[in-house]
């Protein structure tokens, strides 16, 4: 019997199990369902595949290998907005690697890394297509540029 998570709020069990449903019995319900369950939890958790394996009648071994095979599928905990510092050349020279500094202190993680807090996922890219705007970054959708350590700290605390 899978073991099931206590931390999953009453809100993300009924919406994976609204998504199961609404697919279950279809061909092909399994990549929907995925796509789903990583909208819900921001990232796949072990025991919501092994929920799907076995709401679906799918061998967890299967799950896993379809999961593991598309890229859009992550397995570690992503925050509710996703920062991409640009580390190319222009913003480098433009003190893109203070700009980067600066939000992992403010934000307390790692290049890489989640914020405790769920916030944020920190990520760091080379060049975003707005060299121009250097330093920029985008969280999101959305672009900054011309970017200082102070106004990096006000854009970021804009975001829940
Ligand atoms: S190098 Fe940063 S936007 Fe091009």
């Amino acid at each position: 019997m899978m073991q099931q998570r206590t931390d999953w709020t009453s809100k993300q069990r009924k919406a994976l199990e609204e998504a199961i449903s609404t697919y279950k019995g279809q061909p092909g319900a399994l990549i929907p369902v995925l796509q789903k369950a990583q909208e819900i939890f921001g990232y796949l958790p072990r025991e919501v595949m092994g929920r799907i394996a076995s709401d679906l009648g799918i061998p967890p071994a299967r799950v896993f290998g379809v999961a593991t095979f598309y890229a859009q599928f992550s397995f570690t905990p992503r925050g509710r907005h996703t920062v991409l510092s640009c580390q190319g050349t222009a913003c480098h020279v433009r003190g893109g690697g203070k700009i980067l500094e600066e939000m992992m202190r403010h934000l307390q993680v790692e290049e890489g890394g989640t914020t405790a807090d769920g916030r944020f996922t920190l990520e760091k890219v080379y060049c975003i297509g707005c060299c121009s705007l250097a330093p920029a970054l985008i969280i999101d959708e959305t672009a900054y540029g011309k970017l200082t350590p102070e106004k990096v700290k006000e854009i970021l605390d804009q975001y829940e």
